[in-house]
């Protein structure tokens, strides 16, 4: 039976061994205070490459088992979107502080039965979202805290690749993805946008959505990520929306999987307020000071790297639980997040009519 176990060591099971999963064994492999104890899969190639590298490990096709069988502190879930709730809340009744990789879930009554688990059970649970510890997230938050930028008027959050269908996964698939880019990549900076802002409570949002790429075969121009299923995919290339909040902010959010524009991937965010605005990238706050119109900018950042970012939520998410360090990502952002993701999709539904967004 999985259960919480009070010693310097973290215990720590994998649901999905894919690509993000192996990201994260490395760095959790490389802590002195953590063991990686057993792995579930439903693809044995998967199964087999995670343990080759991990020959300690126990291995399994179902994680109800694993939750079972094994003695467990924590469960990192790395499945499909479609498969974060369930697992996720097994893995809180087994006991289990759990890591979900990002997005949350697929909609907001699943976020809702996961924050709900976690509560019931006692355990922690923490969305992945990597972004709100990158040094310039970090500095802009900072800076909000300080009044840099008085009232955040306005924010413009872009995720967008000029040819970046996925053409690995279930990314392109509405029923195991729950949307294309919005809630793929879109989320990330929508979330450490929302984080800067001091987090405020969505209240209504419209969307508009396009796909016109993604569901014609990927062999016509050259791209490096030729491919895709296009059989399957029914998610959107290229999405647009608008989100209120309860303090009169507004944010605008841009992304797309392949949208034709000049950069190859652009991924960034605009904060503009009463005294102040900001860049993400390159940071940048910009304002007045000495009677004049300033940029500023930090003289030095940490690694901003994704490998170096990506790390981070796992050493963030080791310290919380063994060491009773804080809590990078509170549940309730996670389901802020949520629930502006479901209210974008079901406005695009509505031929982009403005919608309440329920929390
Ligand atoms: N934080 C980030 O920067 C980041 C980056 C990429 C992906 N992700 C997220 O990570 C998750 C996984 O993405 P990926 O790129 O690793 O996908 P992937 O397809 O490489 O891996 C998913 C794995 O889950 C397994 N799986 C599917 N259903 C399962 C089930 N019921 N039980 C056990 N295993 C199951 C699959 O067989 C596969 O091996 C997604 O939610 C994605 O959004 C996060």
């Amino acid at each position: 039976m999985a259960r919480s176990a009070k010693k310097t060591r973290l215990r720590v099971g994998f649901i999905g061994a894919g690509d993000i999963a192996e990201l994260q064994m490395t760095k959790f492999a490389s802590r002195p205070d953590v063991d990686l104890v057993a792995f579930t899969d439903l693809n044995e190639q998967s199964l087999e490459k995670s343990q080759a590298s991990y020959p300690d490990a126990a291995i399994y096709t179902d994680y109800k088992r694993m939750l079972k069988q094994e003695t467990l502190d924590a469960v990192s879930v790395c499945t499909p979107n479609r498969f974060h709730a369930e697992p996720t809340i097994a893995a809180l009744k087994a006991g289990c502080h759990v890591l979900c990789e990002k997005p949350m879930a697929m909609t907001l009554t699943e976020g809702r039965r996961m924050a709900k688990a976690a509560a019931q059970a006692n355990r922690q649970l923490v969305v992945a979202f990597q972004y709100r510890l990158d040094p310039r997230t970090q500095y802009l938050r900072r800076a909000f805290e300080e009044g840099a930028f008085g009232d955040v008027l306005f924010g413009r959050v872009q995720a967008m690749r000029r040819r970046g269908i996925p053409n690995w996964g279930v990314f392109g698939q509405k029923a195991l993805s729950g949307g294309g880019p919005i809630i793929d990549i879109g989320v990330h900076v929508l979330e450490m946008a929302h984080y800067t802002m001091g987090s405020p409570q969505p209240v209504s949002a419209s969307a508009d959505m396009f796909t016109y790429l993604g569901n014609q075969p990927s062999g016509v121009i050259a791209s490096p990520m030729a491919g895709w299923d296009y059989k399957t995919y029914d998610v959107e290339d290229l999405a647009v929306g608008r989100i209120r909040f309860d303090n009169g902010a507004v944010l605008h959010i841009e992304c797309a999987f392949a949208a034709h524009i000049g950069e190859r991937s652009l991924m960034n965010f605009q904060l503009m307020g009463s005294r102040g605005g900001a860049t993400w990238e390159p940071t940048v706050i910009h304002t007045d000071e000495a009677g004049h119109m300033v940029n500023k900018q930090p003289a030095w950042l940490a690694d901003t790297s994704f490998k170096a970012v990506f790390n981070r939520k796992i050493d963030s998410f080791v310290e919380q639980i063994l060491y009773k360090g804080p809590c990078a990502v509170p549940v309730e952002d996670a389901l802020k997040v949520q629930s502006m993701l479901s209210a974008l999709y079901d406005s695009a539904q509505r031929n982009g009519k403005e919608v309440k967004v329920r929390l």
